[in-house]
């Protein structure tokens, strides 16, 4: 079958694909701990599902317009006012289906083919693959060190004639680590003196740890946004746990969101009203169901971290935001790949390779679960990689052996 030289390039989502997997060994009756998740297990917020449930009860389901309705735009209008302090209007908002789509759509705006963007290792997963949809070429730039934390003169080194555009999402998954307010104010006066685009996927930015605070981009740009080449992306996935419900928005200059609503209008019009709906309940709503869920995961952050801090030889940062801790376990085997696989066989602990995420040696593991389920998890992961484990672990009623060195 012939298929386009780009579409050749793409490769399945690891992380969906781990979803997947998840469902299927459980629904062989498998007792698989599933850690490479990517979602928030609290419920959507009641203002969410209330808004939902009264467009449907209208009966009145139709097109919205293709960067989203008057009440989501708004919506993002106050947030970015709550949070980034910059008044916007709503021809610089585009609501889209996830920040997934967000990101893809302004890539597409901003990318001709063979042109470069650059984003920090480790990246997530989607920035590779999306870019080379745009026949553009993805550079990844590593770290100087284990906190994860780029430098600027790295980033520097690495921009060329190709570049158009940068990418950061801090607090960043797989690491965790929420980039400093210096090379925050660095990389935002850098691509602006440089002519860069720069893309803020700041998808994580409510869920930090330690009282620390989140650098916001806005603060260092000196353009009004209208000339402006920052874009900034968000959404309702994982502050308001609402993965399922699909939505995400673009803040950026109008010109460029006029461009990108012309994309997406093409694609897939305005995302589903219904959802669009269940984000502006959120947006608007109660919003102590964000804080509660960011008190309950700098507490899982902080039993994951206490667990793997009692392995030998495994090195792990603190996380200051997000869902995952980003372990190097390179003593017990430097191929993430057959390390993951290892896991999955022997125990059936589902983590996500770092080589996923461009740095091999690490697994991702999610602590977005419950405290069982890390507890569970690691200790598995502990008795399979240990030499002085017993040699028999109890899961439930299963008694695995082990039979390997
Ligand atoms: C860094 C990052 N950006 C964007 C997304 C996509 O979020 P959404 O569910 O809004 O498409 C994710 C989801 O895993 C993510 O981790």
């Amino acid at each position: 079958m012939s298929i386009s030289r780009i579409a050749e390039t793409i490769h399945a989502s690891p992380t969906l694909a781990l979803n997947e997997k998840a469902a299927m060994l459980r629904e062989n009756g498998d007792p698989v701990i599933h850690l490479g998740g990517g979602e928030p297990k609290s419920k959507s917020p009641v203002d969410a599902i209330l808004a939902t449930t009264a467009l449907l009860n209208s009966g009145e389901v139709r097109y919205t317009p293709a960067d989203g309705v008057p009440a989501l735009k708004k919506a993002v209008i106050r947030y970015t006012e709550e949070f980034y302090h910059r008044l916007v209007a709503p021809e610089n908002v585009m609501a889209s289906g996830g920040a997934k789509q967000a990101i893809m759509v302004a890539l597409q705006t901003v990318l001709n083919p063979q042109e470069e963007v650059i984003y920090p290792a480790p990246y997530w997963v989607s920035y590779p693959d999306m870019t080379r949809l745009c026949g553009a070429v993805g550079v990844a730039v590593l770290p100087k060190d284990e906190t994860f934390q780029p430098r600027l003169k790295d980033i520097e080194s690495r921009v060329g004639s190709r570049t158009k555009a940068v990418i950061i999402n801090s607090p960043n998954n797989p690491s965790g680590a929420m980039y400093s307010e210096e090379f925050i104010g660095d990389i935002v006066r850098f691509c602006e003196k440089r002519d860069l685009y720069l893309i803020m996927d700041d998808i994580y930015h409510r869920l930090v740890f330690d009282g620390k605070k989140w650098p916001n981009p806005f603060e260092y740009t000196t353009k009004p946004i209208d000339e402006s080449k920052l874009i900034v992306v968000n959404g309702v996935s994982k502050q308001y746990a609402m993965t399922g419900f699909r939505i995400g928005w673009a803040v950026g200059a109008r010109k460029l969101i006029d461009v990108m609503t012309n994309i997406q209008g093409h694609q897939t019009s305005g995302p589903s009203v219904v959802l669009q709906m269940a984000a502006v309940g959120a947006i608007n709503g109660v919003q102590s169901c964000v804080e509660s869920l960011r008190v309950t995961l700098e507490n899982n952050r902080n039993v994951m971290l206490a667990l793997l801090n009692t392995f030998e030889g495994v090195k792990v940062a603190k996380p200051d935001g997000t869902f995952y801790c980003f372990a190097n376990f390179e003593r017990y085997e430097k191929s993430s790949q057959k390390l993951a696989q290892f896991l999955i066989d022997k125990v059936q602990v589902l983590t996500v390779p770092g080589a996923e995420f461009g740095a091999d040696g690490y697994l991702r593991l999610s602590f977005c679960g419950t405290i069982k389920e890390i507890q569970e998890g690691i200790q598995r992961i502990k008795w399979a990689l240990d030499p002085n484990s017993p040699n028999e672990l109890y899961i439930g009623n299963r008694k695995l052996v082990r039979d390997w060195t």
